[in-house]
């Protein structure tokens, strides 16, 4: 996710552009960068890569405008493909260096249009997917299509996910916008015209707004907008009425950046997935750098991870032994080192981490590289320390996550692992190419269900009103639903401080079930396998010694809602989706307990968002 901002016809065009990216940072930061139009109509570019300050490193390096500028563009960047250096920040530029590009999204058929590109005498500088659109404008520049025409024309040729800017030397006083998945808002106030991934860049300066919607293409001049679609025929303005001050703008009108995350998570699931399957049905991994031979060498796999990410990583275990065949363990990092793990060469260690940083985790990683085996690091920042330690990595491309708790980024991470599971069933032949067909398609609905159970989950608000007060929560599930279980309690107990345990359905009896009396709280993750007649008698024997129940379950199986004093459906979906689909419901349960108990959900008390301490 990255952030991209515009201006035509303002004197104070720089100030605008940098202070927008200060506003749009929380969607990416570890490089950043604008194009300024000079009086002259050449380009003036200027670009940082700081680590998280890549902003305020662009303020201190870029402070002084050309002489008459007015327009530009700025762009702050999540880096999805190339490495957060100062060469893959946006804008990027054609060969002239006369046309530049910012970009958020992904371009998913890059690799072949830039192969056609070169093979046509572009010459590239950049590892970013974006590059393509300069040289692919520049193309259609060249056979004399002015820059409107130019933009729609490169965009025809184009998959994926895209908002973006263009200016163009020949072109001055005007930039060229457009759209698809990503994000775009324009604005309007008297000379000037805005272009913004969200409303915080540019809402101090106007309240005259419109969304682009998909596959439409915004000209902007100081006198005002034009839109069209991908034919060029002109198309009505979405207009938005915004009655948000900046500081809600930011949360794009949530309340806190946690509800803001738990609502992403169909986009960071899709981002996720974009680009991850070939035209021949491949799945590509291509920042994985592992050859199909080193793969196909692996005997078994052990994932390694920490809270939210440890569960993540039992929930990828059950795809990887079930598409792949290989034996996979579970071991939560701070513990995996200490029991003198058995690994050679043929052993696949992955770390799960969202940070990428935590240091149980890497410290796992570098224990099973001193043993020989090959590791790869699943995580959601580019160039964080274990993805620049480990053999390869794969990463989620959930976007910055800013609450403590984690959320969009634990179906990010279950998807990657499942990716990886088809993966290695691909080069070990365990499943044939309409099974991975199959996988990936139902892998693909992901982001609708869970848009589906988000929808479906807006009682639980008034469930968590109906328990408060209540002390003491269990989360049970079976198989697939026990790591649920675990995430749910955690998510509870880490934004509400109740005390929550997560548990096999069937270990209950093992003694846990003493502590079951009038008042405890119970969730029952029923999931719809073969496991859901013993989990609803394990129901039942809670509620027989007074426990009050909330039952997840598919929304095909009422019969299990009669089980529970409350019910949350989610919708009916296969062994591998489901688990993703019921933690929804268990992330807003504890987040309406905490509000409840007037809790920062944001950042709760004795967490840090990056546990580096061991
Ligand atoms: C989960 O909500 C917590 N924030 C915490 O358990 C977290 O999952 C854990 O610290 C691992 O962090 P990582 O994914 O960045 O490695």
């Amino acid at each position: 996710m990255c952030g991209i901002i515009g201006v035509v016809g303002a004197d104070d065009a720089l100030e605008l552009l940098l202070g927008g990216l200060e506003r749009l940072e929380y969607r990416g930061y570890d490089s950043a960068g604008i194009a300024i139009q000079c009086a002259d109509g050449a380009l003036w570019r200027c670009r940082a890569a700081d680590g998280t300050r890549s902003v305020a490193a662009l303020q201190e390096r870029c402070g002084v405008a050309p002489e008459g500028a007015t327009t530009g563009i700025g762009h702050t960047r999540w880096a999805t493909h190339g490495a957060p250096v100062e060469g893959n920040a946006h804008p990027q530029v054609d060969c002239a260096g006369a046309i530049a590009v910012i970009h958020n999204g992904i371009i998913e058929n890059h690799v072949a249009l830039a192969a056609r590109l070169r093979a046509a005498g572009h010459t590239f500088t950049s590892g970013t997917d974006t590059e393509v659109l300069a040289h692919l404008i520049e193309e259609h520049r060249d056979r004399g299509l002015d820059l409107a025409d130019s933009v729609t024309a490169a965009l025809r040729e184009v998959t994926g996910a895209f908002s973006i800017g263009v200016l163009d030397a020949s072109t001055p006083g005007q930039i060229v916008a457009a759209r698809r998945v990503s994000p775009l808002i324009v604005g309007r106030a008297d000379g000037e015209t805005y272009l913004a991934s969200d409303i915080p860049a540019i809402l101090e300066r106007t309240r005259d707004l419109v969304a682009v919607e998909d596959d439409q293409v915004a000209i902007l001049t100081a006198e005002g907008l034009v839109l069209r679609d991908l034919d060029g025929a002109l198309v009505e303005p979405t207009v938005l009425s915004v009655d948000w001050d900046v500081e809600t703008a930011v949360l794009g009108g949530h309340p806190d950046f946690m509800t803001k995350e738990i609502y992403e998570q169909p986009e960071a699931i899709r981002a996720t997935l974009a680009a991850r399957r070939s035209e021949d049905g491949r799945v590509v991994l291509d920042e994985l750098h592992l050859t199909d031979d080193e793969l196909a060498s692996v005997d078994r796999v052990v994932l390694v991870g920490c809270g939210s990410s440890y569960h993540a990583a039992l929930l990828g275990k059950h795809a990887i032994e079930r598409w792949s065949r290989l034996r996979c363990e579970v071991d939560i990092a701070s513990e995996f080192r200490y029991r003198g793990p058995v690994l050679d060469e043929r052993t696949l260690v992955v770390g799960v981490s969202q940070s990428g940083e935590t240091i149980d985790t890497l410290q796992a990683l570098r224990e099973a590289r001193r043993l020989g085996a090959k590791v790869v690091a699943v995580c959601n920042v580019v160039d964080a320390s274990m993805a620049r330690e480990a053999d390869a990595v794969l990463y989620t491309r959930a976007g910055p996550e800013i609450s403590v708790a984690s959320t969009k980024t634990v179906p990010a991470q279950v998807v990657a692992l499942e990716l990886l599971a088809l993966r290695l069933a691909q080069v070990r032949s365990t499943m044939d190419d309409a099974a991975v067909a199959e996988a990936f398609a139902a892998l693909a609905m992901l982001p609708e269900l869970v848009a589906k159970a988000l929808k479906g989950a807006e009682h639980v608000r008034d469930i968590a009103a109906s328990l408060h007060g209540s002390r003491d929560y269990f989360f049970i599930g079976r198989h697939v639903g026990y790591p649920v279980a675990l995430e749910g309690a955690l998510k509870l107990k880490e934004l509400s401080y109740l005390h929550a345990e997560g548990y096999p359905g069937g270990e209950l009896k093992h003694g846990p079930i003493a502590l079951i009396e009038p008042g405890t709280v119970v969730v029952a993750i029923v999931m719809g396998d073969e496991l859901r007649e013993k989990l609803l008698s394990n129901v039942a024997e809670v509620t027989s010694r007074g426990a009050s129940v909330i039952i997840v379950h598919s929304e095909d199986d009422e019969e299990a809602a009669s089980f529970g004093d409350w019910s949350i459906s989610i919708p009916a979906a296969s062994e591998f989706a489901s688990p993703v689909l019921s933690i929804v419901p268990l992330q807003l349960l504890a987040y309406h307990l905490a509000k409840l108990r007037g809790l920062n959900v944001d950042r709760p008390r004795n967490l840090a968002k990056t546990v580096t301490v061991e």
